[in-house]
């Protein structure tokens, strides 16, 4: 599989986007465990053309997570072509647009799966951002506005005439925000419809190696995004190509393996973020890991992870940890 002059290895699995997630650190990690393609938390066109320092600060990238993409939404031309020019002398593999975040403070604005509404918008930003850069550009949205607009079919096939490279899809709508079951049989009509010729990256839900490979299997995908499933959870890229390689699952490791993960993530942010931000960082990680789920009594001791603001007293609660008897 080739995102322009990228190539792929079979069964390609992406990080996805996330806001407040998918920092330096974390994609470094994630990278690290195999993750064939790693992508920038949004970042907002507006705020990128006002030089706001927060903003751009978000397109620092490193040589050994590439491939890269950068993302960014906003909602007219002007400045969405501005902030891809700024965001291409950052050097990102792929600049992608996010036309899917639903929260109101986006898509309320016309913005991210805002753009649903206003389809005829979405191409020409799409377009005119396809033509103002040289790097692949991609877009990443949803089924469509609510269960009665979902428009994805004819959409992706307008969207890959503006000359994009790759279409990731979520299969939910904005009506849906995060909830119920992401819906593929839609994600699998835009792939198998015989006008499309661009990667169809599907994505929602994918939280385990088998999951991964039945969405590649029903629906003939070029590549699958993992999002929440990795929040604190590095490995599952680990797992799942191997899971996808070999047809069998990887040998879970020992606690301790798992613990030293999460402690390398801490480290990694506080050396990035200093010890205050690196932890703030960390945070969601430690609330979300799978690694926990399942401890009795466990909620203490969430707690008293999501207070502690020195690393090493972070640590000590993780060495504390007692797993549950089946992982000991
Ligand atoms: C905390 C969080 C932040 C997110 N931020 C972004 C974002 O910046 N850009 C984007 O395209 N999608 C964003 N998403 C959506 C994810 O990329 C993904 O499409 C969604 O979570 C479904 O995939 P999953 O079921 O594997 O999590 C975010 C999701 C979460 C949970």
């Amino acid at each position: 599989m080739k995102i322009g002059d990228i190539n792929f290895p079979s069964n390609p699995v992406f990080l996805a986007p996330m806001e407040d997630v998918t920092d330096m650190g974390f994609r470094l990690l994630c990278k690290q465990f195999g993750a064939d393609m790693v992508y920038t938390e949004f970042v907002s066109s507006d705020a990128l053309i006002r030089h706001v320092n927060k903003t751009k600060a978000k397109l620092t990238i490193s040589d050994e997570e590439r491939p890269v993409a950068i993302q960014i939404y906003g909602r007219d031309v002007d400045s969405m072509v501005e902030a891809a020019k700024i965001c291409e002398e950052a050097s990102p593999d792929i600049l992608d647009i996010n036309f899917g975040c639903p929260v109101k403070k986006v898509a309320g604005k016309g913005a991210g799966s805002g753009m649903m509404k206003t389809p005829d918008l979405m191409v020409e930003i799409t377009k005119a951002v396809v033509e103002a850069v040289k790097i692949p550009v991609t877009v990443k949205t949803r089924l469509g506005w609510d269960n009665d607009s979902k428009i994805i079919v004819e959409l992706a096939e307008r969207l890959q005439d503006t000359g994009i490279k790759a279409l990731t899809l979520h299969g939910r709508t904005r009506a849906q925000m995060y909830s119920g079951e992401a819906d593929w049989s839609l994600i699998g009509a835009v792939k198998n419809n015989a006008r499309m010729n661009i990667p169809i990256i599907g994505n929602g839900d994918v939280t385990t190696p088998e999951i991964c490979k039945k969405r590649f299997d029903e629906t003939g995908v070029d590549a699958v995004m993992i999002g929440r499933g990795s929040i604190g959870s590095p490995w599952i890229f680990e797992e799942t190509k191997f899971y996808l390689n070999n047809g069998n699952l990887l040998p879970k490791r020992d606690f301790d393996w798992y613990i030293n993960v999460l402690k390398d993530l801490i480290r990694k942010n506080v050396e990035l973020s200093g010890e205050r931000g690196g932890i703030i960082h960390s945070r969601r990680h430690l609330a979300a890991s799978s690694l926990f789920k399942g401890i009795p009594d466990f909620k203490k001791t969430r707690v008293a992870m999501l207070r502690t603001d020195t690393m090493n007293d972070l640590f000590v609660i993780l060495d504390n940890i007692m797993p549950l008897s089946e992982d000991a």
